[in-house]
């Protein structure tokens, strides 16, 4: 097997830096850690890569000599094994010590910082476009609380009074939670660890973000859910997802069509697809719709950051996203998540 493509790395040690490491690799297409040592059994990225299904051992010297790595990565700071690498290791297999992966790691820390940013002015920019029907959404509540206001000033008959109050209580109400939707839409979504995620109440939720869209279109909108379906990721971001990948699905139907949404388990892995019957996407275009920065709408319209997002985000909690487009039939989206397991 002599892939040039692929790059099979070590890692010997398995404390801290080889926790973050583990998680650097294992997040880059093209790099595969083919094992993880540490002489301490309880060391915590051996838990972590048992989970990934690597191997583990607490022979250094065994990972050393495996044949194929192109890459060993030393972070245990131990001379002995400084040694034992030099004594074992392939000819053609190269080393990094301990100072160049922390450059690594500091780098990689960097980037994300990067991509929160870009992720936040995206979402900014995607503000645009449901204000208008956010506007609408507002409009109706406020009418009835300054009309009834306006109605209680001469009003005197009290259970009249009362009557109209509790409608201007629940004006406010409805304009409060659209409120707090927008604030929870632009929050910049923290960098967090997994935890179990409620897949159906996340897809109703950002459906009725993506719903301010397809105000005064005619979309319908189909769900199919697994019952108790649960997924690991952060549910922020997970939302976020949703609400890019909805939008983009209204605005291939260009006021006219079916929105599917289906959320199901296959393996170890949860799965939601968000399926539109619009424009469907070119083949020519369809390895360029990951880039950031690639859109065909029109300029200020889109900023072409949306499944980039989207994709980084999902790769992050270890899953994919990946799509199927016939033109002029429509489009689905997949996205696959490990699957926490149902209550
Ligand atoms: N469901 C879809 N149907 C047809 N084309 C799509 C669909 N989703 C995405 N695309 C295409 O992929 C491009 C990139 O999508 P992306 O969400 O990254 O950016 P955008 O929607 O153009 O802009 P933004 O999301 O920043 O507002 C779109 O411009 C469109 O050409
Ligand atoms: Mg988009």
């Amino acid at each position: 097997m002599n892939n040039t493509d692929q790059t099979n790395i070590v890692i010997l040690g398995a404390g801290k830096g080889g926790t973050a490491l583990l998680d650097l690799f294992t997040r880059l297409p093209g790099v595969t850690v083919v094992g993880i040592s540490d002489q301490n059994p309880a060391a915590p990225a051996l838990e972590y890569a048992k989970r990934l299904n690597i191997p583990i051992t607490q022979d250094p010297v065994q990972l050393i000599r495996h044949p194929g790595t192109h890459l060993i990565v030393n972070v245990t700071g131990d001379p002995d094994i400084n040694e034992q690498v030099n004594t074992h290791k392939h000819p053609e297999t190269e080393m990094l010590g301990g100072a160049a992966s922390k450059v690594l790691w500091d780098l990689v820390q960097d980037e994300s910082q990067m991509q929160a940013q870009l992720f936040q002015a995206e979402k900014l920019a995607g503000m645009g476009t449901f204000a208008s029907g956010i506007a609408h959404d507002i409009n109706n509540p406020l009418y009835i609380l300054l009309a009834f206001s306006e109605n209680i000033l001469e009003e005197t008959d009290l259970p009249t009074i009362h009557k109209q109050a509790r409608s201007i209580i629940a004006a406010g109400k409805r304009i409060q939670s659209i409120s707090q939707k927008i604030t929870q839409y632009t929050r910049a979504a923290k960098v967090q660890d997994a935890v179990s995620i409620n897949v159906n109440s996340t897809l109703d939720e950002a459906l009725n973000i993506a719903q301010f869209a397809t105000m005064l279109q005619d979309i319908s909108i189909i769900r199919n859910y697994e019952d108790n379906l649960e997924v690991l990721a952060n549910s922020e971001e997970l939302f976020q997802v949703f609400v890019n990948l909805m939008t983009n699905a209204i605005h291939a139907m260009e006021g006219k069509g079916t929105l599917t949404v289906t959320s199901y388990h296959e393996d170890s892995f949860g799965k939601i697809s968000i399926a539109d019957t619009g424009s469907g996407i070119p083949d020519e275009n369809l390895s360029k719709i990951f880039e950031p920065f690639f859109t065909t709408k029109p300029k200020g319209e889109g900023t072409g950051l949306g499944l980039h997002n989207a994709r980084a985000i999902i790769k992050k909690y270890r899953g994919d996203l990946s799509v199927e487009s016939t033109i002029r039939q429509g489009t689905t989206f997949v996205i696959e998540l490990p699957y926490a397991t149902s209550k």
